[in-house]
């Protein structure tokens, strides 16, 4: 017997489809995020779904997105490719490739891919909003990235809660990694064979793990803001700095190491209260300052940011929000003639900019007044033949007890338009 699960025509395990009118949630979401990265000087970015392979392999081999959640392939000329896991490698390589001037500042909405175990809010395909500049390792830039982010949950009515760590320079990271290493090994023969392997892999990966066992351990280990270098610790007390001037609050995480190997200085997440905390995250990024030169480009600093559009819809669910939807039709028209008029007549309304729409011709009038209470539209706009030789049309507001007034056929456009406008 064929299950669900194995139904080939239905979207496979860990993505779905978003249809009409949740649609209409996503286009106000991108739309908001554009406003707020093209204000700040972000231009639209978009690179392939697919990669070269390497290209992911910079993200860190050690991490579970490229170790066992990639999504490889190898096409008909034999070359290996992998469907993109995140986003920023992607815009390193574009930016290696091309060499545009510095700074580079770009924003994105882009599909990802993982292959992880589907979840409320984990997904094996999610799509992330994102920034990355390259050029400048001025703290004041990583500010300004933050600051976008914090705006735009600011925008669409989320409740985000920053969390902010340093992963240090290249100075200070080694000698880190090498004292927390011999830390948890003092551990590992109580905490069995799998944390000593992930540890001795990488054991900054250790510290973001969930597993309950381990946490007495992870809570005591040392922390990587104490043993920064100067110049590591002025970086992160300027961003702290410009947060605070800003007035954008904020809790150091000293324990925030993020999934991937390529982060150095600044480090940073948005978590809600409203979502479990295996899936509290919004949105999450940092500096990553060697990537570029690690591609075969010239030394530039980089930092960004991605959010998870699906996990920032489950958050304006839990938190009661509609979000700020504008789904509604404008006007609706109802056309009991089915000829030249309202072919014309509706054309124009939407070449004012209204929205509009009408049924298939030929529907009853009381079919065609249900589908436009069912629309949801503001306005209905009658033609009938006694309205239509006479050159005027039938409006009326769909909610509430207005009676229907005449308005001349080629005023209705500017007629709605103005009430719009009054009733806003
Ligand atoms: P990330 O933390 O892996 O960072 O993902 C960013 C956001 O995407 C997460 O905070 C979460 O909201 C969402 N997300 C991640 N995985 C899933 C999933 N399986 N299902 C649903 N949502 C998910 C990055 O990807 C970095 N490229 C961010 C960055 C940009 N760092 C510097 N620049």
């Amino acid at each position: 017997m064929r299950t669900v699960a194995d139904d080939p025509f239905r979207a496979p395990k860990g993505v779905h489809d978003v249809l009409p009118p949740d649609s209409a949630r996503w286009s106000e979401l991108v739309g908001a995020f554009a406003r707020r990265a093209e204000r700040a000087g972000y231009g639209l970015v978009v690179t392939p779904i697919f990669e070269h392979l390497e290209v992911f392999e910079r993200v860190g081999v050690t991490t579970d997105v490229v170790k066992k959640e990639m999504y490889e392939l190898e096409d008909k000329g034999g070359r290996r490719l992998a469907l993109r896991p995140e986003g920023t490698a992607p815009v390193v390589r574009a930016f290696v490739e091309h060499r545009p001037p510095v700074p580079w500042k770009v924003w994105y909405l882009a599909p990802n891919f993982r292959y992880e175990r589907p979840q409320k809010g984990r997904y094996r395909q999610h799509w992330q909003l994102g920034v990355e500049a390259l050029g400048p390792d001025d703290p004041d830039l990583d500010v300004e990235v933050i600051a976008l982010a914090e705006g735009f949950y600011r925008d669409v009515g989320v409740d985000a809660s920053l969390v902010l760590n340093s992963m240090g320079d290249d100075q200070s990271r080694p000698a880190y990694i090498h004292a927390l290493r011999a830390y948890l090994l003092e551990h590992a023969d109580a905490l069995g064979g799998e944390f000593r392997s992930r540890v001795e892999e990488n054991p900054l990966r250790v510290l973001d793990t969930k597993v309950a066992e381990w946490q007495e351990v992870i809570e005591r280990a040392p922390q990587l803001t104490e043993s920064l270098s100067d110049q590591a610790r002025e970086h992160f007390e300027r961003v702290q700095h410009g947060l605070d001037v800003l007035g954008i609050d904020y809790t150091l995480a000293p324990r925030l190491v993020r999934g991937f190997d390529y982060y150095t200085s600044t480090t940073f997440e948005f978590v809600t209260a409203k979502l479990e905390a295996a899936q509290n995250a919004l949105g999450g990024g940092g500096r990553y300052d060697r990537m570029a030169e690690e591609m075969g480009g010239p030394p530039t600093p980089g930092i960004g940011f991605g959010i998870g559009i699906e996990r920032l819809l489950l958050a304006l669910e839990a938190g009661d929000q509609a979000g700020p939807v504008r789904d509604r039709l404008d006007v609706f028209v109802v056309d009991t003639l089915g000829g030249d008029d309202g072919l014309r007549l509706l054309h124009q309304l939407r070449e004012e900019g209204l929205r509009a729409d009408r049924t298939a011709v030929g529907r009853s009038m009381k079919a065609q007044w249900k589908a436009a209470d069912r629309s949801g539209a503001t306005f209905g706009v009658l033609l009938a033949p006694d309205e239509v030789s006479r050159e005027v049309a039938g409006v009326k507001a769909l909610a509430g007890e207005e009676t229907q007034v005449e308005v001349p056929l080629l005023d209705v456009a500017g007629w709605i338009k103005e009430r719009l406008e009054r009733d806003r």
